[in-house]
């Protein structure tokens, strides 16, 4: 089988790694790809939002299946495209991956289907928007409706700033994906994400996962794509996971069938857990990352029949196998340290050299995905990204698992890089 990874980032990685471990799989093509994922099989290099260009990519590859990584292409309708040709895809529609594209859109429906989020409203207009920030209690929730790069969502303390950003967002600051609005309820909680693989009607779930958004120790510093992760997440006991299955995922994947928006692939739930139960924060149209570099790395069986299923139907009857397959239940705990360039998620140089990613391959349980990488003229790898490489390790419990990460960041020699030291600190103290 020839199978098509669409995307350039750590997650991309991890997914290409994964699937070339099949033994159903005989290629895996990138596109565009990475400097790693370059090892697994050819990349091309074509834009993912080009929708030309990977229509006629896809033609001539002719693959078995194609996983798409990231949102953007999602958004455009690549997933449409290409079934429309007739390909099998990984990868939920246009329509359906509006879930992640629209917040608006995403709390309408959640509202429909009565599944648990915080209270808001929806704007497109500024002196509405203004007189219902008056209504709201502080810290304020504002959100862009439309994609901004993990950057749209703003957490404001007075309301003085609240309407400043209202203001920003509505004259701009995001363009046309900030021109409509949402404001929400603040949610007090615990965070963490759940990943549903889906083919629209069955439903495996992965072991939960947690990411930590800020860029340096402790949660301070800037929110950033995600500077590290780890699963199982022990916040997430078995008794919350059936309400987060019975309360928020069974109603959303049902209630989109019926509405004529069957979802396929992964739908990752971002959920706050609050005293009053799951509530959800965020819905994606596609695995988190570095979410998905542990998930990936912690399964000890095959990826690829999962991955198919959810493509072509068939996983309410399947699902059981398909989760044998994968290996669920021997799941091994996992972490992902994510080394970035200093500077990052601000403005950072490129094109600094990054040495000794053999050598931490070469530690036990240990891989390091690669995502803003690059090669210079010289062969050397260089950094050509914010997130740059996702050291990432299993172990037989979480502990092992964060401290061979480590180990693995420690044989890595690249003077303009920096990382969290505390990652996987909230499972740690829950478990100690
Ligand atoms: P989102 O892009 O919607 O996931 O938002 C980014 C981050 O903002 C989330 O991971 C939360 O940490 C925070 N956030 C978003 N919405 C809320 C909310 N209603 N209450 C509290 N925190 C929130
Ligand atoms: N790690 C968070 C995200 O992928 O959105």
């Amino acid at each position: 089988m020839k199978i098509l990874v669409v995307g350039s980032g750590g997650r991309e990685h991890a997914l290409a790694w994964k699937i070339s471990q099949s033994a159903l799989v005989d290629e895996v093509y990138c596109a565009p790809g990475n400097p790693g994922m370059d090892l697994i099989g050819p990349c091309f290099d074509v834009d993912p939002c080009d929708l030309t260009k990977m229509q006629e990519l896809v033609l001539q590859l002719s693959p078995d299946l194609v996983v798409i990584g990231p949102e953007a292409p999602l958004a455009v309708g690549l997933a449409d495209a290409l079934r429309a040709r007739g390909f099998d895809v990984f990868g939920p529609s246009e329509k359906a991956a509006q879930l992640e594209s629209s917040k608006a859109f995403s709390k309408d429906l959640m509202t429909k289907y009565d599944v648990p989020t915080a209270a808001y409203g929806r704007f497109d207009d500024l002196t509405k928007a203004l007189d219902f920030l008056e209504t709201m209690d502080a810290p304020y929730v504002i959100k862009a409706d439309g994609l901004a790069a993990g950057k749209g969502v703003v957490i404001c303390e007075t309301l003085e700033e609240a309407e400043n950003e209202v203001e920003a967002m509505m004259t701009g600051k995001f363009g046309e994906a900030s021109a409509e609005i949402v404001i929400e309820e603040f949610m007090e909680g615990e965070e963490a994400s759940i990943f549903v693989l889906t083919d629209g009607e069955g439903a495996i779930y992965l072991p939960a996962a947690q990411d930590h958004k800020r860029a340096f120790d402790g949660d301070k510093g800037p929110n950033t794509g995600g500077m590290g992760a780890y699963a199982p997440a022990p916040v997430v006991t078995p008794r919350l996971m059936e309400l987060i299955q019975a309360l928020i995922v069974e109603p959303m994947l049902s209630g989109m069938a019926e509405d004529d928006m069957p979802y396929q692939g992964v739908l990752y739930v971002g959920i706050m857990i609050t005293e009053d139960g799951p509530k959800v924060v965020e819905f994606n149209a596609r695995f988190g990352d570095p979410e998905c570099q542990v998930l990936m790395a912690g399964l000890p069986g095959d990826i690829v029949p999962a991955l198919l299923t959810c493509a072509t139907g068939g996983l309410v009857h399947g699902h059981r196998e398909i989760s044998d397959m994968m290996g669920l239940r021997d799941f091994r705990p996992s972490a992902t340290v994510v080394m970035a360039t200093n500077g990052y998620p601000d403005s950072y140089p490129k094109g600094s050299i990054i040495r000794g990613i053999e050598q931490a391959n070469a530690l036990e349980d240990v891989i390091v995905f690669q995502a803003g990488t690059d090669g210079d003229s010289d062969g050397a790898l260089i950094a050509s990204g914010g997130r740059v490489l996702g050291v990432t390790a299993t172990g037989s419990d979480l502990e092992q698992a964060i401290t061979q990460a480590y180990a693995g960041v420690d044989v890595i020699d690249w003077p303009n890089g920096f990382h969290r030291t505390d990652i996987g600190w909230r499972a740690l103290n829950e478990s100690g």
